[in-house]
């Protein structure tokens, strides 16, 4: 039809031969169009081939109007002389008319960036998103920089940025601003927008009317924002009705910002995920180092307590005894009697000489630990305790000595807490080896206390180390009047690489 108007319009004032073939041609491509529309394959062009055709009719209403303000203003239909210049005058009237958009868009962009300098063209604002140092600022001011560049390129008048994850949408931007009710995405929205293209007006009162609420004096068109098949957000943008028509070209330029938006977006989700992992790294870090600087102390302290006793007991102990054997001999010649009575007492001291060295190493190390293993020891333990304590521990196989001797301890401190500050309580002693670790408690009914308030004290402190340096988790669980629970549980996934305590004794 475009072709044929414009044909009859030269042929009526410019009197050419050429238009009579192009109103054959044009005549000729009815019956083919109808013919195609039979093929659905060639409809699904049929959009397409409609924008073209409507560009082309307008583009025929361009050239009918110049020629007919042409003939108007001669006051009558051009003589022989002048008909030669209808067609040189109907081509340059039609590369004006094509070239307008193109010329109107590139002035206006350059007028927009000389009045806000500031402005970038979007194609450098996303540049600017994947540079390194862009990843401390905000996503937020990012993507208002990139609705600024957009709405200054495009010719738009709204911008709206959402993020979209398991189904429900975040707004990130609205330039203007502008309430939205759209926070969620069904299924099915959320499978069609991952397969969409830049959409429409048409496209949107189908699948997400909601979008169009409040747009309806406005040409809108969605960019869905996706990375590998997953949906991160969708890119909203609107132009005056009366406004340019969104062409191919700004299509394009919308997919390729949306593309781009979502290696943005997927970067940053990235960096994200690092960040929290390297900010859990670091607190663990700190507890580590924390918990290694409190053993190291412990330690310490310890082997001051262990020099402290030597020195007061057994050296004491064998200072005397060494004395007191000189004196014997002393009197083995003078005083057989005497010497006798001596050598009885030093018998006794003797005794007890080595019962506090054998205290001593129980402090260190038990043998019976070391010897025996935990089942053993932790019965010995038990056994020596003040109090009324029920030990269900079975026969517990060997394991690595840091975590034989990190469940003694803490079963020993236990105890010796029950014992100081439970005086009267009941106390239940359990161990158990479970699938991948292994589970110890310590149960006692007596006063408990108050969990969150307790500030000083050294054991509980140190039971949590020894668990902590061991992998395990220690959890205590008291209240006033409700008795007091320790349970300890540690993993057994490395224990067959480490030796056992017993292995080498
Ligand atoms: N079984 C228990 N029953 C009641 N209170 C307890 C029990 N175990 C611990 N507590 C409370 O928790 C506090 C801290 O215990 P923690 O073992 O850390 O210190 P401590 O026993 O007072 O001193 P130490 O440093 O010699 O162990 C205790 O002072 C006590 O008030
Ligand atoms: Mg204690």
């Amino acid at each position: 039809v475009a072709l044929g108007v414009t044909a009859l319009a030269v042929r009526v004032v410019g009197d050419s031969g050429l238009p009579w073939d192009l109103l054959a041609v044009s005549l000729l491509l009815l019956p083919l169009g109808a013919a195609a529309g039979a093929s659905v394959r060639a409809r699904r062009h049929s959009g397409r081939l409609l924008d073209a055709g409507a560009e082309a009719l307008a583009l025929s209403a361009v050239l009918v109007l110049g020629l007919g303000v042409l003939t108007l203003v001669l006051g009558r239909l051009p003589d022989r002389r002048e008909q030669d210049l209808v067609v040189p005058a109907a081509a340059g009237l039609a590369v004006g008319a094509l070239a307008h958009p193109w010329l109107r868009r590139r002035i206006s962009g350059a007028v927009a960036r000389r009045t806000a300098p500031g402005v970038r063209t979007p194609a450098a604002v996303l540049d600017a998103f994947g540079e390194r140092r862009a990843r401390a600022v905000p996503l937020e001011e990012l993507l208002l920089q990139l609705a600024e560049a957009l709405r200054a390129d495009l010719a738009l008048t709204g911008v709206d940025v959402w993020t979209a994850g398991g189904g429900s949408l975040q707004r990130l931007l609205s330039v203007p601003h502008r309430t939205c009710r759209v926070t969620t995405l069904d299924p099915d929205q959320v499978r069609v927008l991952r397969r969409a293209g830049v959409a429409g007006e048409a496209w949107l009162r189908m699948w997400l009317p909601a979008l169009l609420e409040g747009r309806e004096d406005v040409q809108v068109r969605l960019a869905p924002v996706g990375y590998g098949g997953d949906l991160l957000g969708l890119l909203l943008v609107t132009r005056r009705r009366d406004g340019e028509r969104f062409g191919e070209r700004d299509e394009r330029a919308l997919g390729e910002v949306a593309r781009r938006l979502a290696l943005t977006l997927h970067n940053r989700s990235l960096d994200a995920a690092l960040q929290a992992t390297l900010d859990d790294l670091r607190t663990t870090n700190d507890e580590l180092r924390a918990s290694r600087s409190r053993l190291v102390a412990a330690a310490d302290a310890e082997r001051r307590r262990i020099e402290r006793d030597i020195h007061d007991g057994a050296q004491q102990h064998l200072v005397a005894l060494a004395v007191n054997l000189g004196l014997s001999r002393q009197l083995l010649r003078e005083d057989p009697d005497a010497a006798v009575e001596l050598l009885d007492e030093v018998a006794v001291d003797l005794k007890e000489t080595i019962a506090q060295v054998r205290d001593l190493a129980h402090g260190v190390y038990p043998p019976l630990l070391r010897e025996a293993g935990l089942s053993e020891a932790l019965r010995a333990a038990a056994a020596r305790s003040p109090l009324a304590v029920t030990v269900d521990v079975g026969e517990l196989r060997r394991y690595g000595a840091d975590l034989e001797a990190a469940v003694y301890f803490c079963c020993l401190e236990a105890l010796q807490n029950a014992a100081k500050h439970a005086p009267d309580a009941a106390v239940v002693l359990t161990a158990r080896e479970e699938p991948g670790s292994l589970r110890v408690m310590v149960t006692d009914d007596g006063p408990g206390f108050d969990v969150a308030a307790v500030r000083d004290g050294q054991g509980l402190q140190n039971m949590t180390d020894r668990v902590g340096a061991v992998g395990g988790v220690l959890t205590l669980s008291a209240a006033p009047g409700a008795g007091t629970r320790v349970e300890a549980v540690l993993p057994l996934a490395s224990e067959a690489a480490t030796t056992p305590a017993g292995a080498g004794a």
